[in-house]
C-alpha cells in the first residue's frame, strides 16, 4: 500500500544519513550530562517513529584513557549504550604507528593511563617522562618527584637507549620537565638522551601530537591552553635553539586523515547496523568548536551544525567558518533539523 511504500521510502532515507558527534561541548561538559544529548541518542538508538536505528560515531579531540574505559565512563553519563567500533579519540589512529616504531617516548595525561593507550594499541617499549626522571632527576632540574611517582616509574639505563618517535597523546600535565625532554630528544642523536646532534635534522626523531586544539573549555570561565597551545611552545623553543623549523604530524579534528579515518568507521558501523559496509551519503557533524569540528566538516564534504552549548559564543553564525547547515541551541535542535531535512 501507499502507507507502506512512503515509510519504506524513510527507511531507505534513515540508511543513507548519519550524524558525527563531537563530544565535550555537545553531549556533555566534562563528567555532566548535556540533557538533550541522552534525548538524541535515545532516539537514534530506535526511538523514533521509524523504529530503526540512524547511524551515528563519534569524533572527539578529548584522550588520555583506553577507548574501551572512556566508552563505558560516556555509556554511563548519557545513559545509552556506546561501542568503541563507534567511537575515535584523538589518539585513536596513531594506533598504526604500533607497526612502525618499537621504543617509544608517550607524553601526557594523567597517572600512567597513556601508557595503558600505548599498550593497548600494541606498541612493545613504551616510556614515559616519569621513568627518565626516575633514572636522571637532573634531567629535570626545577622537578620535585614524589615518592609515589618514583614507586610508579620504570627507570633504566636511558643513555643506552634509543627512543625511536616521541607521541604526544594527551595534555601535559608538567611543561616544564615534558618540554625539556622532549628538545633533549629532538636534539640528540637518534634519540639517544645524553647525545646533541651535529647536525639537527638528519638524526631527528620524528614527533607525533594527538591534535591540535589551542583552547579547551573547562570549568575556569576562560577556557584553558590545550595540546595546540604546548606544541607551539616546543617549536618556538626548538627554532630559537636549533634555527631549523621543527616538522611534525598532528592528528585529531580538522587535519584531513582524521576524516578518512571517520569514514572507515562509519562504514564498518554501517555494517554492524544494516548490513552494507558503506558510507551512507549526507553525514551530518555536530561540534561546537568552529575551529577543529565546523571547519573540518566543511572541508571534508560534510553538512555541518554548531551547537550553542559549548565552545562558540557568538552571534548569528561563526564569523571564519560558519558551519553550513545552521547553528542550533543545542544538539536536539540540529538533530531533528537534519532528519526533517532527510526523511
Ligand atoms: O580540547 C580537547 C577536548 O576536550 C575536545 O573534545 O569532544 O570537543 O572534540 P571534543
Ligand atoms: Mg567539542
Amino acid at each position: 500500500s501507499q502507507v507502506q511504500d512512503v515509510f519504506s521510502d524513510k527507511v531507505q532515507k534513515a540508511k543513507n544519513m548519519a550524524f558525527v558527534f563531537d563530544i565535550d561541548g555537545v553531549l556533555v561538559h566534562g563528567d555532566r550530562l548535556i540533557p538533550e544529548g541522552k534525548r538524541v541518542l535515545q532516539m537514534l538508538n530506535g526511538d523514533n517513529q521509524l523504529g530503526i536505528k540512524i547511524p551515528h560515531i563519534f569524533l572527539t579531540n578529548g584522550s588520555g584513557k583506553p577507548e574501551k574505559a572512556r566508552c563505558e565512563q560516556l555509556s554511563k553519563i548519557l545513559q545509552n549504550p556506546i561501542s568503541t567500533d563507534q567511537f575515535i579519540q584523538s589518539h585513536t589512529p596513531m594506533r598504526a604507528l604500533a607497526e612502525y616504531y618499537n621504543t617509544v617516548l608517550v607524553v601526557g595525561g594523567e597517572g600512567y593511563r597513556c601508557r595503558e593507550v600505548a599498550e593497548e594499541y600494541g606498541f612493545k617499549d613504551i616510556i614515559v617522562p616519569n621513568d627518565i626522571v626516575a633514572w636522571d632527576p637532573s634531567i629535570a632540574p626545577y622537578r620535585v618527584f614524589t615518592e609515589e611517582e618514583r614507586a610508579t616509574s620504570r627507570p633504566r639505563d636511558f643513555s643506552k637507549v634509543n627512543i625511536e618517535a616521541i607521541l604526544v597523546f594527551s595534555d601535559s600535565r608538567d611543561y616544564a620537565t615534558d618540554m625539556q625532554i622532549i628538545v633533549d630528544l629532538l636534539r640528540s642523536e637518534n634519540g639517544r638522551l645524553g647525545t646533541v646532534a651535529k647536525d639537527p635534522v638528519s638524526q631527528r626523531i620524528p614527533i607525533y601530537f594527538s591534535q591540535g586544539d589551542l583552547l579547551c573549555p573547562t570549568e575556569h570561565p576562560i577556557p584553558r591552553m590545550s595540546q595546540g597551545a604546548f606544541r607551539i611552545g616546543l617549536e618556538a623553543m626548538y627554532k630559537a635553539l636549533t634555527g631549523v623549523e621543527l616538522e611534525r604530524v598532528v592528528y585529531g579534528k580538522p587535519e584531513l586523515a582524521t576524516y578518512k579515518y571517520a569514514d572507515e568507521v562509519l562504514a564498518s558501523w554501517m555494517e554492524t547496523l544494516h548490513g552494507e559496509e558503506r558510507v551512507p551519503q549526507n553525514i551530518y557533524m555536530v561540534g561546537d568548536n568552529p575551529a577543529s569540528d565546523i571547519v573540518g566538516g566543511n572541508m571534508y564534504g560534510w553538512n555541518t551544525c554548531l551547537v550553542r552549548t559549548g565552545v562558540f559564543q557568538g552571534g548569528e553564525n561563526d564569523e571564519e567558518n560558519p558551519a553550513n547547515f545552521g547553528v542550533f541551541a543545542n544538539v536536539w535542535e540540529a538533530v531533528t533539523a537534519a532528519c526533517r531535512k532527510e526523511l
